[in-house]
């Protein structure tokens, strides 16, 4: 499976392994850093405390199934779908100055369309508690909720009565 580019209303979803070849590299480098630092990014995700430029350089190498989310050539944040014990997980990120115009409810939707084409049947979001803006974007595109312990599980399959995608593997 690759992540393709996906286009949403005021951004583009590009596939993470391109990014090594942007032009903006160090500007972007230097945005992932200060996204990974934002109080929110730090307090509901796993990215490492003192999260350094290195680090972000470092990441911005790898490869996963990951999009990063460009707004006028500029970093705004990820999403990435994960394999995971219980089938594939969606994970996802803002920062800061991309919030509050419905950026992450278009990039999960697209995301998910993507995984659904590509055969997965559901993806799992783990939230906490606390985390109200990200449990508001699961629930407005219409994940549910299904278990409730020290995060939040919600599961996001497609809509019942969805056209099954053109060549699902
Ligand atoms: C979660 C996140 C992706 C949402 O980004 P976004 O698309 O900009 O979401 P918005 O700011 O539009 O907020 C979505 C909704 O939550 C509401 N909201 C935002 N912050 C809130 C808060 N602190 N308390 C209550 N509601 C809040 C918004 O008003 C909006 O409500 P609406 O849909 O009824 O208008 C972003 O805040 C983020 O990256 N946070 C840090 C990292 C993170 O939490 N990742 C997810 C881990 S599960």
């Amino acid at each position: 499976m690759q992540v393709e580019t996906l286009e949403i209303p005021g951004a583009t979803l590009m596939p993470w392994s391109n990014l090594a070849q942007s032009e903006n590299l160090d500007d972007i480098a230097v945005d992932l850093q200060r996204s990974c630092m934002d109080p929110a990014t730090q307090e509901f995700t796993t990215v490492p405390k003192n999260y350094t430029l290195n680090m972000a350089f470092e990441f911005l190498r790898g490869d996963a199934l990951r999009w990063a989310i460009m707004a006028n050539d500029r970093y705004c944040g990820n999403i990435e779908v994960r394999e995971d014990p219980r089938g594939y997980s969606v994970g996802y990120n803002l920062a800061p100055w991309a919030r509050g115009k419905g950026l992450m409810r278009a990039a999960l939707e697209a995301a998910a369309q993507w995984a659904w084409n590509q055969g997965i049947a559901c993806l799992i979001i783990e939230i906490a508690p606390a985390n109200v803006a990200s449990q508001k974007v699961a629930e407005a595109v219409g994940a549910k909720l299904v278990e409730k312990g020290e995060l939040l599980t919600y599961e996001y399959c497609p809509a019942r009565g969805a056209t099954p995608a053109a060549g699902g593997a």
